[in-house]
């Protein structure tokens, strides 16, 4: 913390607005690290695992505050009939709408195919036809979900941890999340492990910082089954790795 400085970057005063989703692919993802390739394996992995016995009919998904990433939503794509892409910032949610409508998401998301490919359900489809079919985007704010709407499957990646400086907005963004599941819905999301905030383009954004104890407190409450990987990968200055969590909802009321 800077001396002498006493307020919290909240959610609502980041630059949301401002946010450039073709910086932030180039920063991220348009060079696909190690470490994405490895948690797209893990979550093929467990989704694949969930659904063995069976997937059942008109399965929805939901990947919260999808930003300018698609491989979330690419790694729910075999098992659900929609997937929602609810996001806050209006450039990502346009620059999410044009991966949907133009019918050919752009080729950074291929890297990331290549890996899902590998396990049947995944090889089986594909995967730009079914994405412009189920895909679909919405504004919205993570912190309305209030259990009124319920998905089958879901992911927030680098959300909670990374839209607030403030312990009670990351708490919230857990909850809201996890309020947003049906009960037995498999999950997956990512943090980034004691974050200090983040810059895209000429703009800086807040963290929460967060270890694999806050990750596993904040998520235990909601979840049946829970597993979460600490990768020691570093992608940038300013962070100390990546957690995985892997889980199942279980019956529990989350008040938001
Ligand atoms: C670090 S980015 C992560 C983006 C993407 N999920 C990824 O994996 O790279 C944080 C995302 O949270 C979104 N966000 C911030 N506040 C939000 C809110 N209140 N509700 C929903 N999304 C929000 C931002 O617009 C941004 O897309």
């Amino acid at each position: 913390m800077e001396r002498g400085r006493v307020t919290m970057d909240r959610n609502a005063d980041a630059p949301w607005s401002k946010f450039d989703p073709e910086v932030y692919v180039d920063n991220n993802y348009r060079t696909p690290l190690e470490v994405d390739l490895l948690i797209v394996r893990l979550m093929r992995d467990y989704f694949s695992r969930s659904f063995a016995s069976g997937v059942p009919n008109s399965v929805r998904g939901v990947d919260v505050g999808a930003g300018a990433n698609l491989y979330p939503a690419l790694s729910m794509l075999p098992w659900c009939e929609k997937v929602l892409l609810l996001e806050y910032a209006r450039p990502n949610v346009a620059y999410l709408e044009r991966q949907v409508s133009s019918g050919s998401y752009d080729t950074a998301w291929d890297a990331f195919w290549e890996e899902l490919r590998g396990a049947p359900a995944y090889g089986a489809i594909e995967p730009r036809a079914r994405f412009g079919e189920v895909a679909r985007v919405e504004r919205g704010n993570l912190f309305d979900l209030d259990g009124h709407r319920r998905w089958d499957i879901g992911t927030m990646f680098f959300v909670a941890d990374s839209m607030s400086e403030c312990p009670e907005e990351f708490h919230r963004g857990v909850r809201c999340f996890m309020n947003a599941l049906s009960e037995g819905a498999p999950f997956a999301a990512a943090f980034m492990k004691e974050s200090v905030g983040y810059r895209v383009g000429e703009h800086d954004y807040p963290a929460y910082r967060v270890n694999e104890d806050r990750v596993r407190e904040s998520l235990e409450p909601f979840t049946g089954e829970l597993e979460i990987h600490d990768l020691h990968h570093m992608v940038r200055p300013g962070h100390e790795g990546i957690l995985l969590a892997l889980g199942r909802r279980n019956s529990e009321i989350a008040t938001p």
